[in-house]
């Protein structure tokens, strides 16, 4: 019999949020869809049957707090070799109604691309994962199970003058990254990841496969910033290349209390988003321990001026004593290397070591962590950033941090509704509040959670407002979410969908509406569709 499961979408159209329970049995006529062909279906189909299925499903898990006991597991995961595959999992989940998270590297902060309380399938991209770069038109496609390591280390293969400005962190996958924005060392040079997005393949609600001509200027709009799982499952990304010289800098100078920190990021604050578009220093704060002269251990603040520039030392050294001599940088503090060398020193990998660990999705260490975004306008006066540094001394801020990440340059340039991504000329900095922790149990986690949140509620008077902006790659459902069981209303969304998008909330519901009306792609935090949102209304 031939596959088609177009004659199911009325069908699927009539389920209410009320019919999810009831579909949990469908698994097994979901996965007979699968396999139901001449052909065989190649890629792997793992149950809780399956002896592969804990560790697939663990292997990109990469925050400990949704890998408890406790945590919803998928009845189904699938992870598909090819572009057909995906577009058969997706025509077979809406034929058998089942509830879909697409995972690419499993970094998302809240867990959203491998957890849900509906009955859900995995469809993980771990197969789909081939680069190819084309240095003639300096441009790549990049396959969207691909991780950003993979794609820094593909582009450094075939030229030692071409980059792309993406994450700092190597394991972070190009699907979830990309459909958020995905900020990293260059963004002061060249902006997002997803400011370079030139095309995109997708299978989108009703199983076809699209490219940005057949989809549409508005459905491509919307994927560069709208975040994942939403519009549309992306198969794959074409990017814009950036020129890099041969050779970039990096330094990195830690400034304790002691040694007049709190005065050293109060004048960052003033100047970091006005310097040069080639430099860009971000803050890590954290507190360490440090000895007085009586040789008796303390606590202090370390504040560590973490930075690249995109030229050499020569004129790297003339820039920083115009506009900020205070932080005394010295030639012997800073190194030259390879863009992709620089690419290692920001990950924490040895800097002349093997390119290979950039091949690696698994992070060193993988930890229970919470974080919470914020976004600057105005400087915080020093008494201000005094209170933060109390909130470091308390018992769950041994492995706590809160980093600032310098924004100006070509981030002023590009217009707010460019992309759904709306934080650019404005804002100064943004701020990410950082606590891991390392023991099991929900005592431990509500204690850490509890200290981010208290953390959250100090900053409020120096940080945005109306709305308290937000990162949607540094998702937060602490600032509000959808219903969890499947319906998404529309004002229930907007109030975090504001924080995240600002005035490209609305276009992000009209194009949700347009093309996945029945909210197909659906998570604690995806754009509501309208007819859904008038349908339930109905219903209720
Ligand atoms: P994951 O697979 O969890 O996906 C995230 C979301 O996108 C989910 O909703 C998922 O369903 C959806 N999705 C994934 N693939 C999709 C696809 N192909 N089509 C449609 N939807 C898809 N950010 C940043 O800007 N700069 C940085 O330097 C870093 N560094 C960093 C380090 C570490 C250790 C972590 C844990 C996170 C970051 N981030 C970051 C945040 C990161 O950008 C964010 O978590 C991304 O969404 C992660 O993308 P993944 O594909 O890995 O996540």
């Amino acid at each position: 019999m031939k596959f088609s499961c177009f004659s199911y979408v009325l069908l699927l159209l009539v389920l209410s949020s009320s019919s999810w329970s009831a579909l949990a049995d469908n698994h097994q006529e979901f996965i007979q869809c699968l396999t139901h062909s001449n052909q065989t279906y190649s890629s792997s189909i793992y149950t809780p049957n399956n002896s592969s299925f804990s560790s697939i499903r663990q292997f990109s898990i990469q925050n400990l707090r949704f890998n408890t006991i406790k945590t919803p597991k998928p009845l189904v995961i699938v992870t598909p070799v090819s572009e057909s595959e995906v577009q058969r999992v997706i025509l077979c989940a809406r034929k058998n109604g089942m509830h879909v998270r697409v995972r690419s590297a499993g970094h998302d902060y809240e867990g959203l691309s491998y957890v849900s309380e509906v009955p859900f399938v995995i469809v993980d991209l771990i197969n789909l994962r081939t680069i190819n770069v084309d240095v003639n038109d300096k441009s790549a496609w990049v396959e969207a199970g691909s991780t950003i390591g993979e794609l820094y280390y593909r582009i450094a293969e075939k030229s030692k003058t071409l980059g792309f400005p993406a994450g700092v962190c190597p394991t972070v996958g190009v699907g979830g990254h990309f459909s958020g924005g995905g900020y990293g060392t260059m963004m002061r040079k060249y902006g997002l990841a997803a400011d370079n997005i030139v095309d995109a393949r997708l299978v989108d609600a009703n199983g076809r496969i699209l490219d940005r001509a057949s989809m549409g200027e508005d459905l491509f709009w919307a994927i560069r910033g709208g975040g994942g799982n939403t519009f549309g499952l992306v198969l794959s990304w074409k990017i814009k290349l950036v020129d890099i010289p041969k050779e970039v800098t990096v330094f990195s100078l830690h400034k304790t209390l002691e040694q007049n920190a709190t005065k050293l990021v109060h004048k960052w604050q003033n100047v970091a988003s006005r310097f040069h578009k080639d430099l860009f220093i971000r803050i890590i704060i954290n507190r360490l321990k440090s000895s007085d002269q009586g040789g008796n251990n303390k606590l202090t603040i370390s504040a560590s001026f973490n930075s690249l520039f995109i030229g050499g030392i020569d004129r790297l050294l003339p820039i920083m004593q115009e506009n900020f001599p205070e932080l005394g940088l010295r030639k012997e503090d800073c190194i030259e290397m390879s863009w992709i060398r620089s690419i290692m020193y920001f990950a924490g990998f040895p800097i002349h070591g093997s390119l290979d660990v950039l091949l690696s999705r698994v992070q060193p260490k993988t930890r229970y962590f919470k974080a919470k975004p914020d976004y600057v306008y105005q400087p915080i006066p020093e008494g201000g950033l005094e209170g933060i540094w109390r909130f470091f001394f308390e018992d769950e801020a041994k492995s706590s941090y809160v980093i600032l990440t310098p924004y100006g340059g070509r981030m002023d340039e590009i217009s707010p509704s460019a992309i759904p991504f709306p934080h650019r000329a404005g804002n100064l900095y943004k701020i990410q509040h950082l606590v891991y922790w390392d023991e099991e149990g929900e005592e431990v986690a509500e204690r850490h959670i509890s200290w981010i949140r208290r953390l959250y509620s100090y900053m409020a008077p120096f940080v945005s407002k109306f709305p308290r902006a937000a990162y949607i790659n540094y998702r937060d459902i602490d600032i509000g979410m959808n219903n969890k069981k499947g319906y998404t209303s529309y004002m229930q969304a907007k109030v975090w969908g504001i924080k995240y998008f600002k005035n490209n909330f609305d276009g992000l519901v009209h194009v949700k509406t347009k093309v996945d009306p029945t909210n197909f792609f659906w998570n604690e935090q995806s754009i509501p569709s309208l007819t859904r949102d008038k349908k339930n209304k109905g219903e209720q």
